[in-house]
């Protein structure tokens, strides 16, 4: 096989963080190559280099055995290189053919011809097998959806070399299946593809080699035929790790309910949704993308505010009306979407933070003590190893994986009664999550309510107690997280049978 590309001896410095150094990688031709290491390891940061959007320091990068200086987009551009971002790049108020064809439009007389424009893309789109209308505005789109074409945006170019950067972070598993389908058909038309991700299964299912990075530096690459996960984890981490999930040292046995809902329902978004949560019990809840299990705890935080049904917390009932009456409950909730509403992308890891908890880094003369935000920020970078030069960093600056730690970091520390977590682990890596387990088990022996949202079943089954299994907008059944398996718990979704709770 023939190879396509070529970055040798890498190196690339920020302002007190030596993302790379000394990076090799190569990619063959109709091959695809993944890039494995912990957050900040340089994954992302390398295939900015590589896609014109930071050059490098040191380094050199050969395409078909031709060195090219790749110092802007569009010398990797003309190049055949094309970036699927890690994180979306999407217009929200166009449509998703004015977003895949953005400058590239078809025109009449001068003018966009939104006719051809739509038919096109329509082809286009069946072409990778996405059913989608093109003339839908993205803004309205899942972020499942809006992954889907961001991934057939990059490929609308016909490039040669593909860079796919966590693509299915927010896909479930079905798309997940349509991605690596595509993924199939470009490597047999002969293009290569770097496909970085932190779900090790993935690997072995798509992936033809796996080159190792850590702290910038390069490891080792091997052929996936002849590695295993526990191989590649010791790669990445620098040591073996034995356990994934950490071992509860406690069975907590408190009966206090702590949140109960009674019949909470929102037209078209979640019907006569019954729970109680326990303090110390982690409630997972698990449903396809969807199934309308985001919309239920946005319910309960008064985000998608409930038509009808009930709240208590403590056995007291109690009105949520917005986010702030449900903070002022005492409820936590880490979103899905960390850009959009977890953190503020331009103040410092100290400032996001403490941004929910400001009355408590306020002195008795109504300042905000900048000793304690500091005391605060050091805290969590050190409890959640958090990758930053110092606690003033820009969260910008951050690795994708590094901001979901800070998002984390500052609704731990409202010290809620109540913490719902939506995907808390998508983007971290496994050292991380083990880390980040062992904090929401610490939260729950002291008592605090969990309600866990995943997509991925094993999280579920060894975090949770007990399993709502939503489809539908709907509770279909509750099962005891140490008496059941993923089969059965699949088997209620494709069955779509219902329960008496
Ligand atoms: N613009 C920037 N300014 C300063 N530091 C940066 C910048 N971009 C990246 N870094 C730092 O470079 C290092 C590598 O980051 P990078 O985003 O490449 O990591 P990654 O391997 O993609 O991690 P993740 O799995 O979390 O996405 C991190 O320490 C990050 O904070
Ligand atoms: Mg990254």
């Amino acid at each position: 096989m023939s190879i396509t590309l070529k970055m040798k001896n890498i190196r690339k410095q920020f302002p007190g963080v030596i993302a790379l150094d000394g990076v090799n990688i190569e990619l063959l031709k109709g091959s695809v190559l993944a890039l494995l290491g912990e957050n900040g390891a340089g994954k992302s940061t390398l295939m900015k280099i590589l896609a014109g959007v930071c050059p490098q320091d040191e380094g050199v990068i050969e395409i078909f055995g031709k060195e090219v200086k790749i110092d802007n987009v569009n010398v990797a551009k003309t190049n055949g290189i094309s970036i699927i971002f890690q994180e979306l790049s999407l217009s929200d108020n166009l449509t998703i053919a004015e977003n895949i064809y953005a400058n590239k439009e078809p025109t009449k007389y001068g003018l966009i011809d939104d006719k051809k424009l739509n038919e096109e893309c329509k082809n286009y789109l069946v072409s990778l097998g996405i059913e989608m209308d093109p003339k839908i505005l993205v803004s309205n789109l899942s972020i499942a959806q809006k992954q889907l074409v961001e991934i057939a945006k990059g490929l609308v170019t016909n490039p040669k070399i593909i860079i796919m950067d966590e693509p299915t972070s927010a896909l479930s598993n079905k798309e997940t299946e349509l991605l690596f389908n595509i993924i199939n058909k470009l490597k047999n038309e002969g293009k290569s593809i770097i496909y970085i991700s932190h779900r090790m299964e993935e690997l072995f299912k798509i992936a033809d080699f796996v080159t190792v990075l850590r702290d910038g530096k390069y490891i080792n690459t091997v052929k996936i035929s002849d590695t295993s996960v526990d191989e590649l984890i010791s790669m990445m981490v620098g040591r073996d790790m034995l356990e994934i999930y950490p071992k509860r040292d406690f069975n907590y046995q408190d009966n206090d309910v702590v949140l109960e809902l009674k019949n909470l329902t929102k037209k078209d978004y979640y019907h006569n949704i019954s729970l109680a949560l326990k303090k110390g019990e982690i409630l997972g809840m698990y449903g396809l993308m969807g199934s309308g299990r985001t919309e239920i705890v946005k319910g309960i935080f008064g985000i998608l505010k409930k038509d009808s049904g009930e709240i208590f917390i403590e056995n007291q009932k109690v009105e949520i009306n917005s986010s702030k009456d449900a903070i002022n409950c005492g409820i936590a909730f880490v979103t899905e979407n960390r850009k959009e509403e977890g953190l503020v992308l331009t103040s410092s890891v100290a400032e996001n933070i403490s941004s929910v908890r400001i009355e408590s880094i306020i002195n008795k003369f109504g300042f905000l003590s900048y000793q304690k935000e500091t005391n605060l920020a050091n805290h969590y970078i050190k409890k959640l190893n958090i990758k930053t030069p110092n606690f003033e960093q820009i969260v910008n600056n951050l690795s994708g994986g590094n901001q979901q730690k800070v998002v984390l970091s500052k609704w731990f520390e409202i010290k809620p009664k109540i913490l719902i977590l939506d995907e808390p682990t998508r983007g971290i890596d496994v050292g991380a999550k083990f880390e980040i387990y062992k904090f929401i088990n610490e939260l729950s022996k002291s008592g605090v309510g969990i309600i866990l949202i995943s997509s991925e079943l094993p999280e579920v089954l060894n975090m949770a107690d007990k399993i709502l299994v939503i489809n539908d907008k709907k509770v279909i059944t509750k099962l005891d997280a140490d008496k059941t398996n993923q089969e059965e718990i699949m088997t209620y979704i494709t069955n779509k049978k219902e329960v008496n709770l």
